[in-house]
């Protein structure tokens, strides 16, 4: 058994990792231990001490240094004495907001539970646990049941909590976190990973000081500016080294991730919906169920942590036909022609795909409605006949004769105002009663808290689909939320529109995957962001930038690599110069980058010369042959993008016997020494063939020594290895 209790301590033990916690003789819950297995209660380094100001809980009589603003505790109410901040916060019938929370019993399943309507990790009977821990607040008949799902073996916690109101008036949810837990004394550093569109996911790491450090988003959406994922690092924890945690939140709405470090130098970390536009009714007898967050920590540095949670989202996260195998290598039109094609257009470029072994066309943004720019044809889900003469099953047969899959673009919670389904339902559109809207791209969204327009996108959608040939659908999303209203809710429950949006947008995306198990849904929100693990439940793969530009993807595929599996991102070669920067790589830089993830073309390739067409063809073969590899090795990241002056990476097979390695070198510099790159994750012990070079060096060799790169000329340049035991 993963879960153990004993006088009320109650120890999640997964393969290396220990969760701890124990309810105390007031009930009171505290947050014992994560990290390594320590065989033995970890309550002996509980302190009390007697701090001014921190007030006293009245059951605890006299004991001045019993307080619930000193002690760590596992999941903290409002207004009962503890001044960090709270991981919920209620409004009660009375207007009065105190909550404190004591717990009551436990209970102990098989399994992993699943969450109504929301995304959630998932597990077979034997390779999970749930540990359901009841707290009920002392004066109020509310309830919050903290949920634990245990998978040994992938070494990952699993934590989400329900909120009942078991009384008889209406109470309000101000705010509920997934997470939170008190982490005793050390000096923790924060990784986040923050940005702006075209420039996702940069990593930034620094040490935590006194007050509250806050990475989330309020866009409605997981966001480019800041990722639902974090860690807390030892300050010596590097690659290979150290302690470090990490948690992502399974959300692609607006979240809050905030670690405090408060006056007795301890961290409390939370982590949920952000509650700056999130309240809740709970009428009585009702219950809230948050998103979950995803936990895992690693006592050898961050590589094993990234792995960790790579395994997770693949094999317990992702879901369908694309789970694990083989993605299709594909060409999307979008920067070879943006809105101006034809037919012929889209036929030539998959001609020319077809010829250099490329699987799938993908035809972009433009095919349907009045959509000859941005401004115009959102929501009018029909075929735009003066580009698509003969419509789209007369394109998909032929691009299907050519031995092609297709796939299409949809951007379905949109709308334009210049469309027939704005004309026909503007009460459908996101906006506030008697003010104008903000407009993004000159769009609106659709109101996906409505239930009629959920169907009404259902049965739009599943008829394109189940009309055409279409093997992959690219859902894309692209402008930032705000002016929150929604008709459908009455005045007082307005604050869940954000949240209702979202249980929308999921109980679509639910409908549509399962009735069309075949289609690979790619996720997308102007390139990545809404690249969270919420979106990779229903699509196993997420357009990573917007940024094609290989040496910028450098950085935002570094930052990504934290938490997400290469499978999941979304990588293509485009054209140069680089329509985002203006930079021009080598072919050999762009492909090399591309392939850290799931690989496709986004050009013209019409216009390539012919040298550039067999490097093209190389490529595609080179991908098919190591995808197994780079989807299912072990990945490391080799260097740091932002310190090292270059971009390196590597996968290793399970068994260690194969090692690719790819990166990029950002600067040449005349008159210098080789460079020197240690690789990871090798057999100490083995031999390892390079295999260009034929030469021979230990794993401990290549690990402690390193290896020379080859010599490299121009900026951005591109090396490879390969080696084998
Ligand atoms: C934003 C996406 O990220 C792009 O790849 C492209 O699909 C455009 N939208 C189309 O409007």
């Amino acid at each position: 058994m993963a879960v153990s209790v004993k006088d009320n301590i109650f120890s999640l033990e997964t393969r290396n990792t220990l969760y701890q916690m124990k309810a105390d003789e007031f009930g009171v819950l505290y947050h014992l231990w994560y990290g390594a297995k320590t065989g033995c209660s970890m309550d002996y380094l509980l302190d009390y001490p007697d701090v001014g100001f921190s007030g006293n809980p009245y059951d605890a009589g006299n004991r001045r240094n019993y307080s619930l603003d000193t002690l760590p505790l596992e999941y903290a109410g409002s207004g009962a004495g503890d001044f960090r901040i709270p991981a919920i916060s209620v409004t009660h019938g009375d207007g009065s907001t105190a909550l404190d929370l004591r717990f009551r019993e436990y209970r102990l399943t098989k399994g992993k539970y699943s969450i109504p309507g929301l995304p959630a990790v998932y597990a077979g009977e034997d390779e999970a646990e749930t540990l359901e821990i009841v707290l009920k607040d002392k004066a109020s008949d509310v309830e919050v049941i903290l949920k634990y799902g245990i998978l040994e073996e992938a070494d990952v916690i699993t934590r989400s909590a329900v909120v009942t109101n078991k009384g008889s008036d209406a109470v309000v949810l101000n705010r509920v976190h997934s997470l939170c837990m008190d982490i005793p004394g050390g000096d923790w550093e924060w990784v986040h990973f923050h940005g702006r569109h075209n420039m996702e996911r940069q990593a930034e790491r620094m040490p935590l000081i006194h007050g509250i450090q806050e990475s989330g988003s309020g866009r409605g959406t997981s966001s480019h500016q800041q990722n639902p994922g974090v860690l807390l690092c030892e300050k010596s924890c590097g690659e290979n080294t150290g302690f470090c945690m990490g948690a992502v939140l399974m959300y692609s709405g607006g979240f809050q991730a905030q670690a405090e470090k408060d006056q007795l130098d301890q961290v409390r970390f939370v982590m949920g919906i952000h509650p700056g536009s999130f309240s809740w009714t709970l009428a009585p007898g009702e219950s809230f169920y948050t998103p979950e967050a995803v936990l895992s920590c690693s006592g050898e540095g961050m590589a094993v942590l990234s792995q960790r949670f790579h395994h997770v989202i693949r094999n317990h996260v992702c879901r369908g036909k694309y789970k694990l195998g083989p993605r299709p290598v594909l060409i999307n039109n979008w920067e070879a022609t943006y809105f101006h094609f034809d037919q012929q257009k889209i036929l030539d470029i998959a001609r020319q795909a077809s010829e250099l072994g490329i699987d799938m066309m993908v035809l972009d943004d433009g095919w349907f409605g009045e959509r000859d720019t941005d401004c115009s044809g959102l929501g009018d889900w029909f075929v735009n006949e003066n580009k698509l003469q003969g419509g789209l099953q007369n394109l998909i047969a032929q691009v299907n004769g050519m031995g092609m899959k297709f796939g299409l673009w949809f951007e379905p919670e949109a709308v334009s105002e210049e469309s027939r389904l704005y004309r026909e339902h503007p009460e459908w559109a996101i906006r506030i009663p008697g003010r104008k809207p903000v407009r993004g791209r000159y769009q609106l969204l659709l109101d996906l808290s409505n239930p009629e327009v959920v169907d009404y996108l259902y049965h739009v959608l599943s008829k394109i689909l189940g009309e055409n040939h279409i093997e992959y659908v690219k859902w894309d999303m692209n402008r930032s939320f705000c002016d929150w209203y929604s008709a459908v809710l009455p005045r007082e429950r307005q604050g869940e529109a954000p949240h209702r949006y979202i249980l929308g947008l999921y109980g679509l995306l639910e409908r549509l995957t399962r009735d069309f198990p075949e289609i690979l849904f790619e996720g997308c929100s102007g390139g990545g962001g809404r690249f969270d693990a919420g979106m990779l439940y229903y699509c196993p793969q997420i357009w990573c930038s917007d940024d094609t530009d290989a040496h910028e993807r450098t950085f935002i595929q570094y930052g990504t690599s934290f938490f997400y599996p290469v499978s999941a991102v979304g990588s293509h070669v485009s054209a140069v110069p680089n329509h985002q920067t203006g930079r021009s790589a080598s072919l050999k830089t762009r492909g090399i980058v591309a392939m850290a993830g799931s690989f496709g073309y986004e050009l013209d390739l019409n216009c390539l010369t012919d040298g550039e067409k067999e490097e093209v063809s190389r490529q595609v073969r080179e991908y098919k042959e190591y995808q197994e590899l780079i989807y299912d090795g072990k990945y490391y990241r080799l260097s740091n993008p932002f310190e090292d002056g270059m971009s390196a990476w590597s996968w290793v097979s399970e068994d260690r016997s194969r090692v690719l390695v790819h990166g990029v070198v950002f600067r040449a510099v005349p008159n210098s020494l080789r460079r020197r790159l240690k690789l990871s994750g090798l057999d100490k012990q083995a031999k390892y063939k390079v295999s260009d070079s034929g030469e021979v060096y230990t794993g401990a060799a290549l690990m402690e020594g390193g290896i020379l790169l080859p010599w490299l000329h121009g900026d951005d340049a591109a090396f490879e290895l390969y080696l084998t035991r």
